[in-house]
């Protein structure tokens, strides 16, 4: 499909979630994301696609990549940048978030970006707002954007994901990536087995179409990536496994265990990364891991993911 056929197919005016896209939608996303990459690589960094216009990022809840990714694609494509982050907001005067979003919003952005620990919250400002609303991290729920940039980095390394195996190991009771991870991927035709201890891995997750292993060294052989999930302390509410060293023993991912794996399989992580717990220095920074494409990618897919958000709501004020 080229450009203008992808723009014009895609219908979205929010992106809240890879659950309620389908095969079709993140198929376009990661095209045009490759097509912006492609034009990068031949000198064309600078796009006029929204250009005149005001792209906000609301950060309720800490962020490296995402934040500055959202933030460098708005760039890229000409638009003007709001950044707020809840700390040092008036917040801490008892505003509340609603009033925080309508305040931004007043200022004439024509797309929010949300960060917010609450699950639903990006979703409670795409029905109280009037423009489009891009999920960044809700709580425990989705992280689209990480998703995809995730699929994007498997399929240019590895081609189409359709047969492929992919573990996700560690926290995936709390992690929103693992979520939105097993939507794209079954999505499109990959094999998902979810991978950690009994007490992170709600057993209902079959629900969603995937295995579960509770033995990383079982399944290390048959994967084509696997996917290190940091361990959300800042999310759990008690114990879920007696000590952070026994953690790295049964899931961490180390030199002995890539030595076990496929000799093309790749070695991804959403990061942050904790070196030493979910994966050893050695691991992190060898020759199977893609981490740091990931962060190269991240900024294409979040242009991909404005650029036809905008579109879409160009397309619905032309035709109303
Ligand atoms: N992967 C991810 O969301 O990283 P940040 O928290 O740094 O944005």
């Amino acid at each position: 499909m080229d450009g203008d056929s992808r723009a014009s197919n895609w219908k979205h005016r929010h992106l809240l979630g890879l659950e309620s896209l389908s095969a079709e939608d993140i198929v376009a996303v990661l095209d045009q994301a490759a097509e912006f990459k492609r034009l990068a690589e031949q000198g064309e960094r600078k796009l006029t696609a929204l250009a005149g216009q005001t792209v906000a990022n609301l950060f309720f809840e800490p962020s490296t990549r995402t934040r500055t990714s959202f933030s460098l694609a708005a760039k890229r494509l000409s638009a003007d940048t709001i950044e707020f982050s809840a700390s040092g907001s008036s917040l801490s005067k008892g505003e509340t978030y609603l009033d925080t979003a309508r305040t931004i919003e007043a200022l004439g952005p024509s797309m929010v970006v949300v960060r917010h620990s609450s699950p639903g919250a990006p979703h409670m400002l795409s029905r109280q707002l009037d423009v489009g609303v891009l999920n960044a991290g809700d709580g425990t729920h989705e992280h689209p954007t990480q998703a995809l940039l995730d699929l994007f980095t498997i399929r240019e390394h590895r081609g189409d994901l359709a047969g492929k195996t992919v573990a996700l190991v560690g926290d995936i009771r709390h992690s929103r990536v693992a979520r939105s991870n097993i939507w794209g991927l079954r999505k499109l035709g990959a094999r998902v087995i979810v991978c950690g201890p009994a007490t992170l891995v709600p057993r209902n997750i079959t629900e969603m179409g995937v295995e579960i292993s509770y033995s990383l060294d079982r399944v290390l052989g048959e994967v084509d990536c696997v996917n290190l999930l940091r361990v959300q302390f800042e999310r759990q509410r008690g114990a879920f496994f007696p000590s952070i060293a026994e953690y790295a023993h049964l899931f961490g991912m180390n030199g002995d265990r890539q030595r076990r794996m496929k000799d093309d399989a790749l070695i991804l992580a959403p990061g942050p990364i904790n070196r030493g717990v979910e994966l050893t220095p050695e691991v992190a920074d060898g020759s199977k891991s893609v981490i740091l494409d990931q962060v190269t990618n991240g900024l294409v897919i979040r242009m991909a993911c404005l650029y036809l958000l905008d579109r879409a709501a160009a397309n619905a004020e032309a035709n109303a």
